[in-house]
């Protein structure tokens, strides 16, 4: 697919891996959808200034379904239908599962997979009819792997590749693609606030002794969301961690 002036919605993008992926898009000449819970402020939508396409900035939260209705209905209005979805929104709740309440389960779950539902639900009629659009969804190793204290992060992002192939299976024939990546152990806020005794931790178990950059995810998202004989597929983006 070619990327320039297609309309992007990017979930959670108003900091570390989702605006690393809205800032290659744009490069791209994309018109660009930031997302996030909050207001996205101005200062924020003035570094993507410089590029060709549109910017927009969209707030509300992937895991309320009204929310999601509204957030893509108000892109129609401004930029017209969204030909690219990349569902990146997550959280995490991290706890060891003998201390991990229900409540603690199902916060993770309603953003990380239900959000990801919603969004796809409000895009998938219109791509459908258009008999073109990528969605690309953003799991993690985690959800390929597991991890101790993630039994609730690892279950949405397990759930997610389940998911992506299912809808991928039924919107095949009518040329809408989805795919997910799966990143490794990469510098966010999400894993800054990991304890650097864990980090090390991690650190071993990558083949290239390194953690990745937010810029290395976008890279992947972009080329999944061009490349049109690509569906279904879970590309693994973490130094090697988890080659088998
Ligand atoms: N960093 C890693 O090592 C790593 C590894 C594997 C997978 N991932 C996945 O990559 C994605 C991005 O991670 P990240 O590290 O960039 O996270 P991050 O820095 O914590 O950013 C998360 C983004 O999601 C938004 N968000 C959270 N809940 C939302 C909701 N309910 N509705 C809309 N937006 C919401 C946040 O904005 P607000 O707070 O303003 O809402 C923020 O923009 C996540 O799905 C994560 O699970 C990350």
């Amino acid at each position: 697919m070619e990327l320039f002036r297609k309309t992007v919605f990017v979930t959670g993008s108003t900091r570390g891996i989702g605006l690393a992926i809205a800032h290659k898009f744009a490069q791209l000449g994309a018109n660009v959808v930031l997302n996030g819970r909050h207001v996205i402020p101005e200062s924020l939508l003035e570094t993507f200034s410089h590029y060709n396409g549109e910017v927009l900035a969209v707030s509300g939260d992937v895991s309320n379904e009204a929310d999601s209705k509204r957030m893509i209905a108000e892109v129609a209005k401004i930029l017209g239908s969204v030909d690219i979805l990349v569902n990146n929104a997550g959280i995490t709740n991290d706890k060891l599962m003998l201390k991990m309440t229900q409540e603690d389960f199902e916060k993770v779950l309603k953003v990380n997979l239900t959000g990801a539902f919603n969004m796809t639900q409000a895009v998938l009629k219109p791509m459908s009819k258009a008999r073109s659009g990528a969605i690309i969804n953003i799991s993690s190793v985690v959800g390929l792997v597991g991890n101790v204290g993630q039994a609730n992060y690892a279950a949405s992002k397990a759930g997610l590749i389940g998911f992506s192939k299912s809808v991928a299976r039924e919107v095949a024939g009518r040329g809408v693609r989805v795919n997910v990546v799966a990143p490794g152990f990469i510098e966010s806020d999400m894993t800054e606030v990991i304890p650097d005794k864990l980090k090390d931790a991690m650190l071993a178990q990558i083949p290239m002794k390194r953690i990745g950059k937010p810029e290395e995810i976008a890279e992947v998202v972009a080329f999944l969301a061009k490349q049109e004989y690509l569906t279904g597929q879970v590309l693994a983006i973490d130094g090697g961690m988890t080659m088998q």
